[in-house]
Order: C-alpha cells, then sequence, then structure tokens
C-alpha cells in the first residue's frame, strides 16, 4: 500500500508540496487547510493534472485534520510569509497560535505521525510542534538547511559557470540572519571553494544566502519563496519515506552537541525511516562554532520566552 503524507497549510509552499510529492510518485496526499474549499479545489487540480504529468496517486484536499489518519508523515507549512520588510521572527506571535491549533488538530487525529516542519520562524516552530506533540525528538524536524545550502549551491555554480550537479553545500545554523553557511564543506567536484573562489567573493555569496529569503520576499512583494523550499521539503519526506539515510542539514534538537542543549537548530543529520537518526557534529573552527552557538541562542531566546 502507497504511503501518505499531509501536507497542513495549502498555500504557496503546502501545495507546491503537494505537487512536488505527486509528481515524485512518492505517496497519497492529504492537503488540510482552514480556508474552505480551497484544499478540496488545489486536490481536484492537481489530481486532474495527473494523467498529463504522468503520476497516480490520491490527492484528498479537506478542512478537517482526520483526513491526516493513517500518514506516514505530517508537514505543516500553515501560518503566515513574510511580507517586505518583516523578518521571519516577525512572524512568531500569529504563527505559534496557528501551530497550537494545527497540533491540537494532529494530536486529535495521528498522534503517533512524524512531524516534519517548515513554517517560519522555522526553529523556534520546530521546537513548538515537538512540545505540542507526542513524540520523540528524533520525529519532529525542521526544513531549512536543505534550502539555504540549495540556493548556496546556486550561487557558487553561477559564480563557477558549472552545473549545478556539480555543487555541495551545508549551511548550518538558525532559518535568518545568523545562519552559518560553511565554506568548506562546501565543494564544486569534490574541491572545496576555498580553493576555487576568492574570500571576498565566498563572502558575497554567502551574505547573498543569507539574504536569499529576503531577496525573493522583495521582488514577489506579496509573499515569499515557494519553488525551492517545497523542493527542498520534498526531498526531506523522501528521505524519510524511502528511508534513505541521506545526510544533509536540518532543524534538530540538541541535547549537549556542539556546546548547544533544549534547542532545535540547523545540523547536520541523518534522515531515515526512524526520522533525525544521527546528529553529526563536525569538528568546527572556532569561529564556525561561535557563530552556530550565537544563531542558537537567537532562537533560544525566543523559546525560552514563549507561553508553555
Ligand atoms: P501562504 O500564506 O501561501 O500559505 C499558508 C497557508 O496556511 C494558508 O493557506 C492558510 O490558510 C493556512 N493556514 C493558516 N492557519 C492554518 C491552520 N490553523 N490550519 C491549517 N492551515 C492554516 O504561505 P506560504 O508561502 O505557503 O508559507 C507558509 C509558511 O512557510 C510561512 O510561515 C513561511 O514563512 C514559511 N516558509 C518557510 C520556509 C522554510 O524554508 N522553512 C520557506 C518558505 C516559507
Ligand atoms: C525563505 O527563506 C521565507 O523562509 C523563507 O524563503
Amino acid at each position: 500500500m502507497r504511503k501518505k503524507v499531509t501536507v497542513v497549510g495549502a498555500g504557496n509552499v503546502g501545495a507546491a508540496c503537494a505537487q512536488y510529492l505527486a509528481e515524485s510518485n512518492l505517496c497519497d496526499v492529504a492537503l488540510v487547510d482552514i480556508v474552505e474549499g480551497m484544499p478540496q479545489g488545489k486536490a481536484l487540480d492537481l489530481l486532474q493534472a495527473g494523467p498529463v504529468r504522468g503520476y497516480n496517486v490520491k490527492i484528498e484536499g479537506s478542512n478537517d485534520f482526520a483526513a491526516a489518519a493513517g500518514s506516514s508523515l505530517i508537514v505543516i507549512t500553515a501560518g503566515i510569509a513574510r511580507k517586505p520588510g518583516m523578518s521571519r521572527e516577525d512572524l512568531l506571535n500569529t504563527n505559534i497560535q496557528i501551530m497550537d491549533s494545527v497540533m491540537a488538530g494532529i494530536n486529535a487525529n495521528c498522534p503517533n505521525t512524524m512531524i516534519l516542519v517548515v513554517s517560519n520562524p522555522l526553529d523556534v516552530m520546530t521546537y513548538r510542534a515537538w512540545q505540542k506533540s507526542k513524540m520523540p525528538k528524533n520525529m519532529v524536524f525542521g526544513q531549512a538547511g536543505v534550502l539555504d545550502s540549495t540556493r548556496f549551491r546556486t550561487f557558487v555554480a553561477m559564480e563557477m559557470g558549472c552545473a549545478v550537479s556539480e555543487t555541495q553545500a551545508m549551511v548550518l545554523g538558525g532559518h535568518g540572519d545568523s545562519m552559518v553557511p560553511l565554506p568548506r564543506y562546501t565543494t564544486v567536484g569534490g574541491i572545496p571553494i576555498t580553493e576555487l573562489i576568492s574570500k571576498e567573493r565566498i563572502d558575497a555569496i554567502a551574505q547573498r544566502t543569507r539574504d536569499g529569503g529576503a531577496e525573493i520576499v522583495k521582488l514577489l512583494k506579496t509573499g515569499s519563496a515557494y519553488y525551492a523550499p517545497a523542493a527542498s521539503t520534498v526531498l526531506m519526506a523522501d528521505a524519510v519515506l524511502n528511508d534513505r539515510k541521506t545526510m544533509l542539514a536540518a532543524s534538530a534538537y540538541l541535547d549537549g552537541q556542539y556546546g548547544l542543549k533544549d534547542v532545535f537548530i540547523g545540523v547536520p543529520v541523518t534522515l531515515g525511516a526512524k526520522g533525525v537518526e544521527k546528529v553529526h557534529e563536525l569538528k568546527l573552527e572556532k569561529s564556525e562554532l561561535e557563530a552556530l552557538q550565537k544563531s542558537a541562542g537567537v532562537y533560544k531566546e525566543i523559546i525560552d520566552s514563549l507561553p508553555k
């Protein structure tokens, strides 16, 4: 029997996730949103694209979390997105309330299901989802590092004039201005970019990566990026559903690693059928570790200020 993924929030990111999940023939999809008729309409539209696009999965839209029952994974994209001038942290108050109501729906209908969070501010929302869930820490995680890394890869490929497939990148830390692109672990054809690109240009590319979300918000004016976020999310869903043991950056619970405790933050993990199966502790240079700890500190402070 095909597995099922529920995508909560059928807006830009959620609908693109549903589309990529279906186009990969990865799983059946349930789309859940509070707007009446909208998830049903998008689900029907996506179903009708199947004969042309060559997929054959069930896609159901609903305003009721009962549709999530039987899922192997819940992807949470519900929440407001940034408009020009807003930081991801500006979304906090509204999105915490949305997350609490989403978690109530999940707990009532599919309490033992793995959770992949996308809503912003990502690292705080992932903590909140875990806090309100009934799941062990490894079964709740957040998507940001794959997106930030794919942005870094894109800019490196543009700089080098090479195929994006030749690049690998690692971006750690929180999904915000304090994220930590790691040039030493970013390669083209297996060679670290520190050997290939000047420090000045690497710094500029790393900064464009940090500003990657804001650059798109400024262009779109009415919302934030969704194609690359959804593609990144579906890569993680695939790693879980197919037990791929993929090594990627994800927002994961830390219990002492990197000198950090009781916080979700972007770190390299192995992602498979059991969720976060391992957190990898890289031997970071002093400045890299300090940057990661500083980034985690930003989110820990917000987490500690949340009502329980
Ligand atoms: P959107 O506004 O297009 O869609 C959000 C959807 O959530 C709306 O359809 C809304 O009706 C729904 N929603 C609100 N409350 C709900 C509830 N209680 N239950 C179910 N659905 C509910 O926004 P978009 O562009 O899809 O972004 C969604 C979230 O993802 C935002 O918080 C955004 O900042 C975040 N995001 C995170 C990224 C990441 O890499 N982690 C990348 C891109 C966006
Ligand atoms: C992004 O980085 C808004 O978090 C979203 O595009």
